[in-house]
């Protein structure tokens, strides 16, 4: 995975949803995911560090944006959100979501193990971008 040192930056617009109700394999693994209703052409299928708005707070997270080949071929493309250390109901609230640095191609894995280790490489990668770069997980906005 490439070095937190060299983080190339993006610059792709915002992208606007409603958050909806997905498969829910993601909670049981212990990501849960806010899927979103729109998934722009403007954005590459692929893992991203994000910056998420939800009313007045900004909190950042990780988001994949594809298909789930990991799942079979009966995806349609989606975008689905894990945000760091939040509990919460997200269902029909409208987030704005800015994709801020690209982590990985999306890939089909052998087996749901696999992709859930990468998950959690993923995840840390991010998070060391984030507190490297002075990032507050949590702020409130007015
Ligand atoms: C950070 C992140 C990376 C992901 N990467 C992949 C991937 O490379 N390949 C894949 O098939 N699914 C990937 N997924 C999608 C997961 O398969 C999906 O979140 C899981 O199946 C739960 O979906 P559900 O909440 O709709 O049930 C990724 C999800 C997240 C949050």
């Amino acid at each position: 995975m490439a070095d937190v040192q060299y983080v190339q930056w993006i610059s792709k617009p915002a992208m606007g949803g409603e958050v909806v109700h997905g498969m829910k394999t993601g909670r049981k693994l212990g990501f849960p995911t806010a899927n979103l209703s729109q998934s722009p052409d403007s954005i590459e299928n692929g893992v991203y560090g994000v910056q998420v708005q939800i009313e007045d707070e900004l909190l950042n997270g990780v988001m994949n944006i594809g298909v789930k080949p990991t799942f079979g071929s009966r995806f349609e493309r989606i975008t689905e959100i894990h945000l760091f250390d939040f509990q919460g109901d997200l269902y029909g609230k409208k987030i704005q979501c800015v994709p801020l640095f690209r982590i990985r191609d999306e890939q089909k894995f052998s087996s749901f193990h696999s992709l859930l280790q990468q998950i959690k490489e993923d995840v840390n990668y991010a998070r060391t971008v984030f507190s490297r770069h002075g990032a507050v997980q949590r702020q409130r906005i007015s």
